[in-house]
């Protein structure tokens, strides 16, 4: 959540659940709550939607007619232009210098401002994997106040900054004008990020969408934006698609806020409520990672789905919930990590110096994949989670060895002078992989087969936040 943004979202946004009596909701609002299920079960499937129009016109049009698909386009529209004030208002204060201006990054447990230095190694992380691989022709869609922009133009002869909200564009442009070098080879649209159709087929080597599609309202209209991009992009070139929320751990991440927001002595039995209306009312698109290695899979156009857990020795909702995603356009030569060998954690190592060991051996087989680590920095949220009754979706790792912080591997594989990557894992949401080598991997390769298919999970891939605004009925 950026930008003062939380609290102008809680008024603009319509909430899935009013604050009535926990124990007493009024038929209206089970009524209500039923409407909001079956609407976000019953959307239409991802291949009916087809982008369409100018800024501002009907965002996706169906091809039946059906009252749903007017309501589920209607409702989309919507959410975009709640979004797009959110974002308005949030950029109308003072900004501090081009690129560093972090206002409102706020934490989700207690809203206190997430510190600079942390969120600076936040964008740090992922603009030197951006330019790993050396961009020239640059889409940015989502630019907002330019943190990524600032440090990645320089290097390029183009770059396209898009963003849906008109105040940040105006704004970064007007700072734009004191760096002339800079301001001729950037060009910027106020627009959503579905309105690519007027961009040269093929023209840009990297897309990045960094913390944006948390604010899209449905799956299907990522997938739009993912197709339109995939269309820009000459071969070799890569969509960068960073900062996207797991749902798999959502109930974990919400486990953890909702106990440190509730008084102190609050029930076992209140706090699971709390849980579940967070979840039903959540206002983001949060993703399954195997969305992104579906999509992958369904369209030809992908050689190579990278998905890694993110980067950054602060532990906080971002690096404990979030991760990035690197999609390659075919055709491409890629580095198969699928077939790497695996050893599991906490059997055939069970320490940080027995992995040492093993990896300095100079008959170490490499690409290694380690599976299984318990993720150290989710133990508070996981605890707050066992406190609640009833199963949870949290899919539960075999108890193991407790595991170092993922850092400490990717400490290790920089003392032995290993390529290493971590990314969720098979044996359960609580758990990540880290692969280290291959030897002669260069950080600009098109890795594929990092992140392993996980087991189904038995619901959906993403949340569907704009059935929140079918809840709310028709507006005038
Ligand atoms: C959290 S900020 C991230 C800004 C920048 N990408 C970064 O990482 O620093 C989210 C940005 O996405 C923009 N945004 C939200 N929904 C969008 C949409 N549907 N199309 C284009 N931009 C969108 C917002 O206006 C805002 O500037």
């Amino acid at each position: 959540m950026s930008g003062a943004v939380q609290a102008f979202v809680e008024d603009a946004l319509p909430d899935a659940v009013p604050d009535a009596e926990i124990e007493d909701r009024d038929t209206e609002q089970a009524r209500a709550d039923e409407r909001l299920r079956r609407l976000a079960a019953g959307l239409p499937p991802t291949g009916a939607a087809v982008v369409t129009g100018t800024a501002g016109s009907s965002v996706r049009a169906t091809d039946t007619a059906s009252a749903v698909d007017a309501a589920v386009a209607a409702a989309e529209e919507e959410w975009l232009t709640t979004w797009r004030s959110v974002y308005d208002a949030s950029y109308a204060g003072s900004w501090d210098a081009m690129g560093e201006d972090f206002t409102g990054w706020n934490s989700s447990y207690d809203g206190s401002a997430i510190p600079v230095a942390e969120m600076r190694e936040w964008r740090d992380a992922a603009v030197e994997r951006i330019l790993a691989a050396a961009p020239r022709r640059v889409l940015e869609i989502g630019v907002g106040s330019g943190a990524f922009l600032v440090r990645i133009a320089p290097h390029c002869e183009r770059y396209v900054g898009t963003d849906l909200s008109p105040l940040a564009v105006a704004t970064l442009d007007r700072q734009l004008e004191a760096h002339p070098a800079l301001r001729q080879r950037v060009e910027l649209h106020a627009r959503p990020a579905h309105l690519t159709d007027d961009l040269p087929a093929g023209s840009f080597d990297t897309v990045v969408i960094n913390s944006v599609v948390q604010y899209f309202p449905s799956d299907a209209y990522l997938t739009a934006v993912l197709t339109g991009v995939l269309r820009l992009l000459a071969p070799g070139g890569r969509v960068f698609i960073g900062d996207v929320r797991n749902l798999r751990l959502q109930e974990c991440f919400t486990a953890g806020v909702q106990q440190r927001q509730a008084p102190a002595g609050t029930a076992a039995a209140t706090l699971r409520v709390l849980v579940d209306r967070a979840i039903e009312s959540e206002n983001e698109l949060l993703l399954d990672p195997q969305y992104f290695a579906d999509f992958a899979g369904r369209c030809g156009d992908v050689a190579a789905v990278d998905i890694r857990t993110k980067r950054g020795v602060a532990d906080n909702e971002l690096t404990r919930y979030r991760y990035d995603v690197v999609l390659t356009k075919a055709p491409v030569s890629v580095v198969e990590l699928a077939t790497a060998p695996a050893v599991a954690w906490g059997s055939a190592v069970a320490t940080l110096e027995e992995l040492a060991t093993r990896l300095a051996d100079a008959e170490a087989v490499l690409p290694l994949r380690v599976t299984g680590m318990p993720n150290a920095r989710l133990l508070d949220d996981l605890s707050a989670l066992d406190r609640l009754p009833g199963a949870g979706v949290v899919r539960r790792s075999a108890a193991g060895s407790p595991a170092p912080d993922p850092e400490e591997f990717h400490r290790l594989g920089a003392r032995l002078g290993l390529w290493t990557a971590t990314t969720w894992s098979q044996a359960g949401d609580d758990c990540i992989d880290v692969l280290f080598g291959p030897p002669d991997a260069k950080l600009d390769d098109a890795f594929t087969g990092l992140f392993p298919p996980l087991p189904p999970a038995n619901r959906q891939l993403a949340n569907t936040p704009s059935a929140l605004a079918l809840q709310a009925g028709p507006s005038e």
